[in-house]
């Protein structure tokens, strides 16, 4: 397990490099990622383990449950540009529904594995990448993975990611609050299979600050 997340970790810079250009190519003028309420369980201490890797704790022999994801892509300025060394927070809850927190009223069995918060950096090309599980539904909500990113200008923005086209996501308030189609779709993430073995999917999203 200790191996895997080693080379979770190397591989990093060369797969990265895949995703190439395509963000910068998309232009400038573009629309900002909505924003949306960080919710209740921004976690009150965070974990001593707070790395990009939510699935391996440092020490635990085990991993967490639930179906690992590579979830990366750039985070961009209005004009296309990436922005460089800007603080990625996501935090989210386990493979039961349950948020590592203790004001989450859900009883499910807590998953010791799973670090439920995780934090990087975004690299001299803007890019961003974490290794957690497919978020999964819990009691009121629809599958997503909380998000706060944090400029070096000291620009944030607090938003939600969530599955492509989940059948729950219509009946979910939060995400119909969006209103039009087209903030549906600037957060909404395709699962895809995962092309190497650190991951069994992987979900690329972009996100536009300002
Ligand atoms: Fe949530």
């Amino acid at each position: 397990m200790k191996h895997d997340r080693r080379r979770f970790l190397s591989l990093t810079a060369g797969s990265m490099a895949v995703i190439g250009v395509n963000a910068i190519a998309a232009g400038n003028n573009l629309s900002g990622t909505p924003s949306q309420t960080a919710g209740p369980f921004y976690p009150i201490k965070l974990p001593l383990d707070k790395d990009n890797d939510l699935v391996q704790i440092v020490d635990h022999d085990d991993q967490a449950k639930g179906i690992i994801a590579n979830v990366y892509g750039y985070i961009l300025d209005r004009d296309g540009q990436p922005v460089v060394d800007a603080e990625v927070e996501i935090w989210q809850c386990d493979a039961n529904g349950r948020y590592h927190h203790p004001d989450d009223p859900n009883d499910a069995p807590m998953d010791e594995n799973f670090q439920g918060y995780g934090s990087t950096r975004t690299d001299m090309q803007g890019r961003y990448r974490f290794r957690t599980i497919k978020p999964v539904p819990y009691p009121g909500r629809t599958p997503h993975i909380h998000y706060r990113i944090t400029s070096p200008a000291g620009d944030q923005l607090t938003t939600q990611l969530y599955i492509k086209g989940f059948a729950g996501n219509r009946q979910d308030g939060l995400f119909n609050r969006l209103g039009s189609k087209a903030r549906q779709q600037a957060v909404s993430v395709e699962f895809e299979e995962n092309t190497d073995d650190s991951a069994q999917l992987m979900a690329r999203w972009d996100v536009v600050l300002g």
